[in-house]
């Protein structure tokens, strides 16, 4: 009888494909227990923007600066931006041009390989109400044209938080750049770096304001650690930040999953502990799924909105300040988050990560980040949690039977929480494909980036201090303390 009921037991947990709950005990109060806590940024999800696409994206695409408010309608403050990538180290500055950019393509999807800027495109940067880094050029070796940019830079962008010299480094060998001419390595690299941080910082007479590093290979090679330790105390006196640029790749599948998205930060550990230990923020300063503007398959859909939303946030928690998730050719990008027609999943994804960090100045991890299931807590200036994120991170493709995750909270008071739900068909759904993806049943209007429908708010019954939450595979639910 026993042996039946276990096996009647078993049939029942394949048939309604349950699996243990897991449990996490919510600290009241930021700094307690054995959990570790990030100190947050006002704005931790931001945007960069590719340099020759910034005045498109800020001129002739309705959605930019909607999608950008949305978020601080959240915050408070608006999302940092960067503008920089590839096109930076192709681009010089032109004094006689009343244009923001001048460049030909022979094809509106291709970025150019040679373009000049104006004092206008500086202009409109400085028209950005939140803060701003801008990326110039070291590629071409022409240190008195980026100066004459950094000068206008400096006057121009009122909230200027940085200025970047090079994009991507280790690839200039492979791309010709002049600079690389000789031999290029990452010992000669960082020399030219630290000459290049001193003769354009004192130029604008400006310390700190250089953004330093902006690698994208693994490091320890071409990583903060590295520079540092090649910097002498007046080099250091200009760093403002130490950026890094992360682009996991990968299915959808691999790049959803919590345990994949743990491991891959765990890659940036030292050199986060290096920059802080120069007392520096350590960021993202160009991010996004996968490399090359995105992959068709993946890049789109939900599950790599998932993967935006469960990596910035671990990112935050990993003490990375910033993550500036990377947008490139306008028509030509698969891993925007918004674009002239279209919206795109990762924006929710993002959104959601926006909404658990608002306002908050504390963020902690409740899990190891060894399984799929993630749960984040965020909390208040006063210590007092205000929200979490709990993440099942197991793939639904869209057919055959979508599995849930049961996740107790515990150690909570009060009778009721509310929460709202990060949800899709399946990971596969995008939104330029008809998929509808909602944050709390709500959408952003596509060619507007417009909140719209009926808020769906669900209610959590707190009993004996904790709470069940159901979360099927491949979906989220932001719980709200307060
Ligand atoms: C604005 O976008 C349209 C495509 O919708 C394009 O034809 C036009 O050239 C763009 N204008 C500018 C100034 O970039
Ligand atoms: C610091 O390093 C720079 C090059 O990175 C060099 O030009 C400068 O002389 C050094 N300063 C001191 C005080 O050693
Ligand atoms: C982040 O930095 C804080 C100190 O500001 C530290 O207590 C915490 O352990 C760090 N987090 C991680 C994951 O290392």
């Amino acid at each position: 009888m026993a042996s039946r009921l276990g096996l009647f037991g078993l049939f029942l947990a394949v048939v309604l494909d349950v699996t243990a709950a897991v449990t996490f005990t919510v600290p009241q109060q930021a700094h307690t227990g054995t959990y570790k806590y990030a100190p947050l940024d006002p704005a931790p999800v931001g945007i960069s923007f590719e340099f020759f696409a910034f005045p498109s994206y800020f001129t002739n695409v309705t959605a930019t600066n909607q999608c950008l408010s949305n978020w601080k309608d959240l915050t408070g403050v608006w999302p940092p931006i960067r503008i920089g990538g590839t096109t930076q180290d192709r681009a010089q500055y032109d004094s006689a041009t009343s244009a923001y950019v001048v460049y030909s393509v022979s094809n509106p999807a291709d970025a150019p390989a040679s373009l000049t800027f104006g004092s206008k495109f500086l202009t409109l940067a400085g028209s950005y109400a939140g803060s701003v880094v801008v990326g110039l050029n070291r590629g071409k070796n022409n240190i008195q044209n980026t100066i004459s940019a950094a000068k206008i830079a400096v006057s121009e962008v009122k909230n200027l938080l940085a200025i970047e010299l090079g994009n991507e480094p280790e690839y200039y060998s492979r791309n010709g750049q002049p600079i690389a001419s000789g031999s290029w390595s990452p010992a000669i690299d960082a020399a030219s770096q630290n000459n290049w941080d001193i003769s354009v910082g004192s130029a604008v007479n400006k310390k700190p304001i250089i953004q330093a590093g902006n690698s994208n290979d693994s490091p320890p090679t071409w990583g903060a650690a590295e520079l540092i330790a090649t910097e002498n105390s007046t080099v250091k006196q200009y760093v403002q930040t130490y950026a890094h640029h992360n682009y996991p790749g990968g299915t959808v599948t691999s790049l959803m999953s919590h345990k994949g998205i743990s491991s891959n930060l765990h890659v940036f550990d030292a050199d986060v502990a290096a920059a802080l230990r120069e007392g520096k923020p350590y960021v993202f300063g160009e991010t996004n799924s996968v490399s090359g503007g995105g992959a068709a398959g993946v890049s789109p859909t939900f599950g790599a909105g998932l993967w935006t939303m469960d990596y910035v946030l671990r990112a935050s928690y990993s003490n990375i300040s910033r993550t500036y998730f990377h947008h490139g050719t306008v028509g030509n990008c698969q891993y925007c988050f918004w674009g002239r027609y279209s919206m795109g999943a990762p924006y929710y994804g993002a959104y959601a990560a926006t909404a658990l960090l608002a306002k908050a100045s504390y963020l902690t991890a409740l899990d190891d980040g060894t399984t799929n299931y993630a749960a984040y807590v965020s909390f208040g200036s006063d210590g007092k949690p205000l929200r979490a994120l709990l993440y099942n991170s197991d793939y639904f493709s869209g057919s055959g039977t979508r599995s849930s995750q049961s996740f107790v909270l515990q150690g909570l008071t009060g009778t009721s929480l509310k929460a709202k739900r990060v949800t899709a068909d399946s990971a596969m759904s995008r939104v330029d494909q008809g998929g509808v993806v909602t944050f709390g049943g709500q959408k952003f209007t596509d060619g507007d980036c417009k909140i719209s429908g009926t808020e769906a708010v669900e209610t959590l019954t707190v009993s004996n201090g904790q709470v069940t939450a159901t979360i099927k595979a491949s979906e989220a639910l932001l719980v709200y303390f307060q």
